[in-house]
């Protein structure tokens, strides 16, 4: 799917994402941020921060850049920011697949529901690798593969219709990962259903 049609599909969704799809994933969100641990005085990219949802949930601590291609997701994020009075939070509109950040400027990232919602993995995940400091940390939550064979071919089946609603369910860990220096250490399934994948992995590109 192209950029500019999954944007039209997230600002479509911008008003209403919340009620959607707050509830009942910020159990996993909360667990990404805890296991990003990020520390007082870091810098944390928070990629597809969507209407910023996260925000608030890295307390004072960081400084959390979120990025997103949607204005209108990006909207209800500005707001978000105001309604929490989160003030260690910037947002920007950008490509995370072509980010306008220098290399190795981040200490943690974080992508929550974001690797299955972008047109091309690999570019983000290369991106993401790129902008976080070696050694650093970079935290997914997504909805990938599910190791059990009958479930993983019904999220194949289903992927082409997903893909109409913004992401896809054919996704393996495996293939987020493909080619990239991530070394994973830490990853758990999270609800709802245990469909979803909580991961952790450091960034063992050289300094
Ligand atoms: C399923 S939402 C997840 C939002 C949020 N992270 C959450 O926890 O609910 C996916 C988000 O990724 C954004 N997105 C998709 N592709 C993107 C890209 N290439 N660059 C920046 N944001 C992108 C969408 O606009 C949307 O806000």
């Amino acid at each position: 799917m192209d950029l500019a049609r999954l944007e039209r599909i997230y600002d479509a969704y911008a008003k209403i994402y919340d009620r959607l799809f707050g509830r009942v994933f910020d159990g996993p969100r909360k667990a990404a941020v805890q296991w990003l641990d990020a520390r007082p005085g870091e810098r944390v990219l928070e990629v597809g921060v969507g209407t910023g949802i996260a925000l608030p949930m890295y307390g004072p601590d960081p400084f959390v850049v979120g990025v997103d291609f949607s204005l209108g997701m990006l909207r209800e994020a500005q707001t978000c920011i105001s309604a929490h009075g989160v003030t260690n939070a910037c947002i920007l509109r950008m490509d995370a697949m072509r980010m306008a950040f220098p290399d190795s400027c981040f200490d943690a990232l974080m992508a929550a529901y974001v690797v299955t919602a972008v047109p091309d993995c690999r570019q983000l995940m290369a991106e993401m690798v790129r902008v976080c400091k070696p050694g650093g940390r970079i935290v997914i939550v997504s909805h990938l593969h599910h190791r059990n064979r009958l479930i993983a071919f019904g999220q194949r089946l289903l992927s082409p219709i997903t893909q109409h609603l913004g992401w896809r369910t054919d996704l393996s860990l495996e293939a987020v990962l493909a080619g990239t220096p991530l070394q994973v250490t830490r990853v758990t399934t999270v609800p709802p259903l245990g469909l979803w994948y909580l991961v952790e992995c450091r960034n063992a590109k050289p300094a």
